[in-house]
């Protein structure tokens, strides 16, 4: 690649993993600029400073000088800088701190309550990221901005920083995650974000009187991806838009899907520090007998290699089908298999999965909570992985559980039908069991087909496994579908002629 083809991207988001991560987000932020790097572009990531990321874990070094952010009505805010470096890459990751806003223990909320300030927390990030381009002496060619959190970046862009000598003539990508989380805040937001009342109307970031952060960015950004191609599609009808559908068709010829990819060198069962026994798809089934033993003995069920093990590694919510396993687990569980659960989330359910537990404390264990290294192990004891999802933009953790050998079990939507394939027995092909409708018995029914399959049916079994392991979601790949759209977006915000100029194409 020549020197001049390099491209300069800010990226900006709420969560990156390893540093903070909730849920598949974090695992895009933590990876896709690694990948980027290696494609020879300059990546800046910036992330709040939460208090849960260790400035001594990861060697952070604060920068000379401050920040001021203009907060409209709120007036100036100052900001600190600490520097960091992706693991396993050279990029750099610039982490803001603001005790007022980040100086707590979650992400987004406590105690399944989301902050009350969470407007004036995400506008903060989306305007300090921008004013840091001048602390730093970056012209990016492109703003990636990510969900509702830091949607509201390409409107900025084409508002108060069109101007900006650092910014101003930056293009912008949103990628749209999940369109179910829009940041919806009162009108008054409106003289936070200080744009002008003007940008408050039905097509802009009006929606239902109150401010609509998401749709902002929809309307602005120079392009938007989803993280699938089927999610591309579903976000346009009624179903799936959750409000915005009319927006985003109205967007639609600026719309792709671009599938995540999987960060192998955090999730391949050859390597992966957290399982009891590392393997690959000729050592699969030994590795896994391995880990399935470990699991079952971490979560304190009866140590048999003759039931079928089943894992689940999600947030408890609506949108995971966290409601219908709840509705089909005690069918589930009259049959002789055992059931494993790690998640968090809404408070009913912690309570619910927990009297579960103590009805079948040989079937059924669960882990209310968040942990790295048992959503590991799960991916690889499980004999099967429940992906039940109401709506799924990408879903990262069915690909994981392909890596691993682990067949997902998964409802036919978003991202989970894009990225399995659905057994055929007698053909032996596929590398999941699909169902397709969003119902406790559809799921009941599809359990038992895998259950059938764990008991009778081993060369499908060895098959699902095999085809699974086969499977690849490079983000090499992915990488470059977004290098092509960040160059579409440049050549759209600055014209043919500045990119031939620059890019010589
Ligand atoms: P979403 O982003 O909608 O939650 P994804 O499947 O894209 O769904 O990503 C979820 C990510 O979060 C995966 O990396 C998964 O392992 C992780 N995760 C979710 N819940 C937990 C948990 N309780 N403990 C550890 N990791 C979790
Ligand atoms: C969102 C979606 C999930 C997706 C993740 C990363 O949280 O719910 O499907 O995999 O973002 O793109």
């Amino acid at each position: 690649m020549k020197v001049s083809e390099k491209l300069s991207i800010l990226m900006v988001a709420s969560e990156a993993a390893p540093f903070a991560k909730e849920g598949g987000l974090g695992d895009v932020v933590g990876a896709l600029p690694k990948y980027l790097a290696r494609l020879g572009h300059d990546v800046r990531v910036v992330i709040p400073r939460y208090y849960s990321v260790s400035r001594e874990k990861y060697g952070l070094r604060l920068l000379t000088g401050t920040l001021v952010v203009p907060m409209g009505i709120i007036g100036h805010m100052y900001c600190g800088v600490y520097e960091g470096r992706l693991p396993g890459s050279d990029v750099q990751v610039y982490f803001l701190e603001h005790e007022r806003f980040f100086g707590r223990p979650g992400l987004y909320q406590q105690d399944g309550q989301g902050y009350l300030d969470n407007d004036n927390r995400f506008v903060f990030l989306s305007k300090a990221a921008l004013e840091l381009c001048k602390m730093l002496d970056f012209h990016p060619d492109v703003v990636h901005a990510h969900d509702w959190h830091t949607g509201v970046i390409p409107a900025l862009l084409n508002t108060s920083y069109l101007h900006d000598r650092f910014v101003g003539e930056s293009a912008s990508l949103l990628t749209l995650h999940n369109m179910q989380h829009q940041g919806n805040f009162y009108p008054g937001l409106m003289e936070v974000l200080g744009i002008g009342w003007k940008h408050f109307n039905y097509l802009e970031l009006e929606k239902d009187d109150q401010v609509n952060l998401l749709k902002g960015g929809i309307y602005n950004a120079t392009l938007l991806n989803t993280v699938s191609e089927e999610y591309a599609r579903e976000i346009q009808t009624a179903e799936f838009g959750w409000g915005l559908e009319e927006v985003v068709r109205e967007r639609a010829a600026d719309l792709s899907g671009i599938l995540n990819g999987v960060d192998y060198e955090e999730w391949s069962p050859s390597c992966d520090p957290f399982i009891a026994k590392k393997y690959t798809a000729r050592t699969v089934k030994s590795g896994k007998a391995a880990c399935k033993r470990d699991l079952q003995e971490q979560m304190g069920l009866p140590v048999r290699t003759d039931v079928p093990l089943f894992g689940i590694v999600s947030r408890m919510v609506k949108q995971k089908g966290t409601d219908i396993i709840a509705e089909a687990i005690h069918r589930i569980l009259t049959m002789d298999v055992q059931f494993v659960m790690v998640g968090n989330g809404e408070p009913w359910a912690h309570f619910y999965f927990g009297d579960i537990t103590a009805l079948y404390p040989e079937k059924f264990a669960c882990y209310i909570g968040y942990s790295e290294a048992l959503a590991h192990k799960v991916e690889a004891g499980a004999d099967f992985f429940v992906m039940p999802s109401a709506f799924e933009p990408c879903g990262l953790n069915q690909m994981y559980s392909l890596a691993y050998g682990t067949p997902p079990i998964v409802r036919a939507t978003g991202g989970l039908d894009d990225s399995v394939d659905n057994f055929d027995e007698t053909g032996l092909t596929g590398d999941g069991l699909k169902f397709y409708q969003h119902t406790a018995q559809a799921l009941f029914d599809t359990i038992g087909w895998a259950a059938y399959t764990f008991f009778n049916n081993p060369k499908g079994l060895a098959a699902l496994r095999r085809n699974g392991m086969a499977k690849r979601f490079t983000w090499e790949e992915s990488a470059l579908k977004y290098e092509e759209l960040y160059r579409l977006a440049i050549r759209r915000r600055r014209g043919a002629e500045y990119y031939r100029n620059r890019f010589g194409e």
